[in-house]
């Protein structure tokens, strides 16, 4: 995996063999984003198995079932997560009683699958989102929802390709997005290395610019998405959605089907990671905070469906999403 805590200053690689270390990659955010977490869970149960796979069938099945319970407790929020891994365990269960090689070798195609399977819905994602932004248009996004955040293309950072690719002229507004930088450090890098424009800001200008006339739309990706239409995603998301309704700038939301977790009734049933307080105090050596203060860091936040103008999914735009509507996307 790219190792994204160093980015931009270093592009360096991290080999994994196991669950264990694949769920410390995720949890120390070596990884990070909904789609590539899910990507990635994939892969770690897929290793596992492989690293397993010379047991016999009884023990084999109790060890990869804690391989399993690892991935599945190093994030809490993004559903894509715990969405591939069940998608995994399924193929396991089809496997019925063939010999463990046999599970670890079908584990890991369905792992290439469904990494082959995010770019392609990133891409149609795109396609889809592309059509919604106007030649010229200046997009503000916020923390990362590019290739890093998914197997390649990006969610909210694939529908501005997608609309470069079309010919658009578009540039891009990145939040910093504090506490851990995935605007400023991925988002930019990423824009970058693709010569589309980015203006970087921090969190607290995008109020400013908007009043200012300075934003057309914002397009942002999605940890989870509620029944409801209630989107869970980095903390600061809800700040820049309700100045977006201040503002009548459209809010559009990147979300594949896989993170739609119907289960949940509405928002405000999503687990929200609370990250260490030394997010907030510092980075990585320099500490700013007065030492002893009390920290809170929650990850991420929900934006209600009422503030979301609309859900840019694979199966196409879903504008002022609701409970019928996105009952819909799966009938
Ligand atoms: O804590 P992170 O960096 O994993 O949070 C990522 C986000 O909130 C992204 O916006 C979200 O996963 C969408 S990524 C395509």
């Amino acid at each position: 995996m790219i190792d994204q805590r160093i980015l931009p200053a270093r592009f360096e690689y991290i080999a994994y063999d196991a669950a264990l270390s694949v769920a410390d990659g995720i949890r120390s955010m070596v990884v990070r984003g909904a789609p590539a977490i899910g990507v990635a869970a994939a892969y770690g149960a897929a290793l596992e198995a492989q690293r397993l796979q010379h047991l016999p069938a009884a023990d084999f099945a109790t060890e990869l079932e804690k391989g399993f319970a690892l991935l599945a407790a190093s994030r809490p929020t993004a559903i894509n997560l715990f969405w591939a891994l069940e998608r995994m365990r399924r193929i396991w269960r089809e496997c019925g009683a063939a010999a463990p090689s046999a599970i670890a070798g079908r584990l890991l195609i369905e792992a290439h699958e469904i990494l082959a399977e995010d770019i392609r819905i990133n891409r149609a994602m795109g396609a889809y989102g592309a059509a919604l932004l106007a030649d010229g248009a200046r997009v503000l996004t916020h923390c990362n929802a590019g290739a890093l955040a998914t197997a390649g293309w990006g969610t909210a950072l694939g529908v501005i390709r997608s609309a470069v690719e079309m010919g658009k002229k578009i540039s891009v507004i990145a939040d910093e997005t504090r506490p851990f930088l995935q605007g400023a450090r991925l988002t930019a890098w990423e824009m970058v290395q693709e010569n589309i424009p980015l203006t970087l800001i921090t969190d607290n200008m995008s109020g400013h610019l908007m009043a200012h006339n300075e934003v057309d739309a914002v397009v942002v990706g999605t940890d989870r998405v509620a029944a409801n239409g209630d989107v869970a995603n980095k903390i600061g998301t809800y700040m820049v959605a309700v100045l977006a309704r201040r503002h009548n700038i459209p809010f559009y939301v990147a979300c594949p089907l896989s993170t739609i977790d119907r289960s949940i009734n509405s928002g405000a049933d999503i687990p929200i990671e609370e990250r260490d307080g030394a997010e907030v105090t510092g980075f990585r050596d320099c500490q700013w905070a007065a030492q002893g203060v009390t920290i809170r860091n929650p990850a991420f936040d929900v934006t209600p469906a009422e503030l979301v103008t609309g859900l840019i999914t694979e199966k196409g735009v879903v504008l002022q999403p609701d409970r019928e509507k996105i009952a819909a996307l799966f009938l």
